[in-house]
C-alpha cells in the first residue's frame, strides 16, 4: 500500500508517498518546503501568510514529491494546527483525491509525531511519549497503537514556543530552538560540570545565570514554560548594554534555557515511565531534534538501567514532514472515506 501525505498545520508545507509492504516500508519521497524566511520578521508564524504559502507551495511540493509514484490513498492532517493552514491542505487534498480517485484518511498531527517511530519498528507497550513541539508539550501514556491517554501537558507554552520567545529577546533569530542550541553549543562538555541534582553548570560562568525550573517537582505530568521566558526577560532587563550585546551573554544564557527545558522534560517523564511500569519511550516533535535533549535523555535511561526501547526520529523526522502523516494514515486507514465533504479542519483536535 503506497500513502500519499499532505501536511500543512503549521509553517511548514509538506508531501511524501511512504510505501507499507510486510517486509519492507520505505519512505519514497518526502519533501518539504519551510516558510521559515516568511516568518522571521513576526518571530513567530503568521497564519494568513502561512496559507498564502501553503496554496502557492502545495502544487509544486506536490508535483516534486509525486515523481512517478501511483498512491493508494491521500493521508491529511486535519489537526492540531493552524485554522487556514489546515484547510490549504485539506483543500488540495480533497481537489487531488478527486482527480486520482482515491480515498482521504485524516490524520492527527500528534499521532503522526509518535508513529513516525515505528515506520519499519515495533515496540513494546505500555509506552510513554513525550512530544515537544512548537504549538506542543504532551506527556501521553499510550497502551497500544491507536490507543492513547494525554497524562501531562503545558499550562501555557509549549517548550518550542518558549525557545522561539527567548531566543527573540536575546536577538538570536527565527526559529528559537536551532538558535538557542547553536549558541549553547558554543560552551564545550569541558566547560560544564554536572551537579548533585544532575544538571549542568557552566565552569567560570561570567554572568551566574540561574533560570526557574517551573513546576519540576509538582506530582503531576504537567509543564509550565512562560515564567521561563518572564525570568530570561527580567536578567536581560538587568543587563546593561554592553553585556546583552556580549556573546559570552547570549552563549551562557542560551545553555541556561535549553539546560533548564531539558532538566524539566526529564524529570517529569522518567516520573511517568516509573509510575506507569512503561516499557518504551518515544520521543517526537521538532524539539526532540535538539542533540543536547537527545543525548542527555539516553545518559539518564541507560544510568536508570531502565529495560525499556528508546525509540527518537532521526532529525528530520523529528520537526514536522509529511512522512509521520502517511504513517498515521497507514494506522488509521478504516478511516479512509470519498465522502470529501465529511473532512474538515479540527484546529483543537486532541489525541486519545
Ligand atoms: O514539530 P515542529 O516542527 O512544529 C510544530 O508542530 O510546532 O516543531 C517546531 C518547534 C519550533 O519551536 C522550533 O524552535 C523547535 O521545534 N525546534 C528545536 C530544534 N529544531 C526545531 N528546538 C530545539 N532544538 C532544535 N534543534
Ligand atoms: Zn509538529
Amino acid at each position: 500500500m503506497k500513502i500519499l501525505a499532505i501536511e500543512t498545520s503549521c509553517d511548514d508545507t509538506a508531501v511524501a508517498i511512504v510505501k507499507f509492504a510486510r517486509n519492507k516500508t520505505e519512505i519514497l519521497s518526502n519533501i518539504v518546503s519551510s516558510q521559515t524566511e516568511i516568518h522571521k520578521e513576526w518571530g513567530g508564524v503568521h497564519p494568513a501568510l502561512a496559507k498564502r504559502e501553503h496554496d502557492k507551495n502545495l502544487p509544486l511540493v506536490f508535483e516534486k514529491a509525486l515523481n512517478n509514484f501511483k498512491a493508494d490513498a491521500i493521508a491529511v492532517t486535519v489537526g492540531p494546527g493552524l485554522d487556514p493552514c489546515l484547510w490549504s491542505g485539506i483543500g488540495f487534498a480533497k481537489k487531488i483525491a478527486q482527480e486520482m480517485n482515491l480515498p482521504i484518511i485524516p490524520a492527527n498531527h500528534i499521532e503522526a509525531h509518535i508513529l513516525i517511530n515505528l515506520l519499519g519498528k515495533k515496540t513494546k507497550f505500555p509506552a510513554i511519549a513525550l512530544i515537544v513541539s512548537g504549538g506542543h508539550t504532551q506527556l501521553i501514556l499510550m497502551t497500544k497503537i491507536g490507543r492513547y491517554k494525554i497524562i501531562g501537558e503545558t499550562k501555557d507554552d509549549a517548550v518550542g514556543e518558549c525557545f522561539d520567545k527567548t531566543a527573540r529577546i536575546l536577538g538570536l533569530g527565527y526559529p528559537g530552538g536551532p538558535a538557542i542550541a547553536v549558541m549553547a553549543a558554543r560552551i564545550s562538555n569541558l566547560e560544564t560540570r554536572i551537579s548533585k541534582q544532575n544538571s549542568f553548570k557552566i565552569q567560570n560562568s561570567k554572568f551566574k545565570i540561574h533560570l526557574p525550573r517551573p513546576m519540576i517537582n509538582t506530582k503531576d505530568y504537567d509543564f509550565s514554560f512562560s515564567g521561563l521566558k518572564t525570568a530570561v526577560l527580567y536578567d536581560f532587563k538587568k543587563r546593561s548594554g554592553k553585556e546583552r550585546e556580549s556573546e559570552g551573554y547570549k552563549v551562557e544564557m542560551a545553555k541556561e534555557i535549553q539546560q533548564a527545558a531539558i532538566d524539566i522534560l526529564i524529570k517529569k517523564t522518567l516520573s511517568a515511565i516509573n509510575d506507569f511500569g512503561a516499557k518504551a519511550l518515544i520521543l517526537g516533535g521538532g524539539v526532540s531534534a535538539n542533540e543536547e535533549l537527545r543525548n542527555q535523555f539516553k545518559k539518564r535511561v541507560r544510568e536508570k538501567e531502565y529495560e525499556i526501547d528508546f525509540l527518537i526520529p532521526p532529525k528530520n523526522l523529528s520537526t514536522d514532514n509529511a512522512a509521520m502523516i502517511a504513517v498515521a494514515g497507514y494506522y488509521n486507514k478504516k478511516k479512509a472515506t470519498r465522502n470529501y465533504d465529511g473532512i474538515s479542519a479540527r484546529p483543537n483536535l486532541r489525541i486519545g
